[in-house]
């Protein structure tokens, strides 16, 4: 990690933000257009919830989680077409799954299964600069990044860019309401967990994108990028 002026800055762009805010969206895009690696961790916590739940593991600390987390083989980003892999098992399109949302904010409140993807989260932030996208990059896993993004918007909004998805998935069964009532509740176990809460870090800019195109999104915070790569020397 560079040192400038006696500070570690880590070559990461930290997006944070609830679900539904349009952060992975975002995060992919930019990563895109500045054709830099994409890491999803929120893809990560989705995919140790489906194969704990597989397994039946019982979600609570102690010496079987333990065992199960020393069990497990993760593969982040394969290829293009498989974004995450436990034990050898493509589970890009699984951890997409409805009720994978909630198993993953469940297991995401456990301290053991946080520190073991810290630690992976940060292995695989090498030299380069990326994009890494979740909820406490800006806070805990990266605190010292050079770039940090809050990515917010209303409760109904993100109920319905989440029901759209839903529908464009093949489901057909569950309403508005439900999902704004998931969406609420979501919000409050991720902002008042004890581990590494929701929270914007006081040095992240944020980003309300209710009322906002994706184009000017991208364009805005790539901007904001490229000015604060070129003020550390960062090649992009
Ligand atoms: O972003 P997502 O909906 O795919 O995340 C799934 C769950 O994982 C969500 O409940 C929040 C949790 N998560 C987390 O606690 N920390 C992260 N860095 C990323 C996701």
């Amino acid at each position: 990690m560079p040192l400038i002026n006696n500070k570690h800055v880590a070559k990461v762009i930290a997006i944070d933000g609830p679900s539904g805010s349009g952060k992975s969206t975002i995060a992919k895009e930019l990563a895109n257009a500045l054709n830099v690696l994409y890491i999803d961790t929120g893809a990560m916590f989705r995919a140790l919830a489906y194969i704990a739940d597989e397994q039946k593991i019982i979600l609570k600390e102690g010496a079987a989680l333990n065992e199960f987390l020393n069990s497990l083989k993760i593969d982040y980003g394969v290829s293009e077409s498989v974004l995450i892999r436990i034990n050898g098992l493509d589970l890009s399109e699984k951890i997409r799954e409805h009720h994978v949302s909630g198993l993953a904010s469940v297991i995401s409140q456990l301290p053991s299964v946080r520190k073991y993807l810290l630690d992976f989260q940060r292995s695989l932030a090498l030299d380069k600069i990326c994009v890494m996208e979740g909820r406490d990059i800006g806070t805990v896993v990266f605190p010292d990044s050079f770039c940090k993004f809050f990515i917010t918007a209303s409760v109904d909004i993100r109920a319905e860019r989440r029901l759209k998805q839903l529908r464009e998935n093949g489901d057909d069964k569950i309403t508005l309401t439900q999902i704004a009532e998931d969406v609420r509740l979501r919000d409050e176990t991720d902002m008042n967990r004890s581990v590494a809460p929701l929270k914007k870090a006081d040095d992240a800019m944020l980003l309300d994108t209710s009322a906002l195109s994706m184009k000017d999104i991208i364009h805005m915070l790539g901007n904001d990028v490229k000015f604060r790569a070129a003020h550390l020397g960062f090649n992009l």
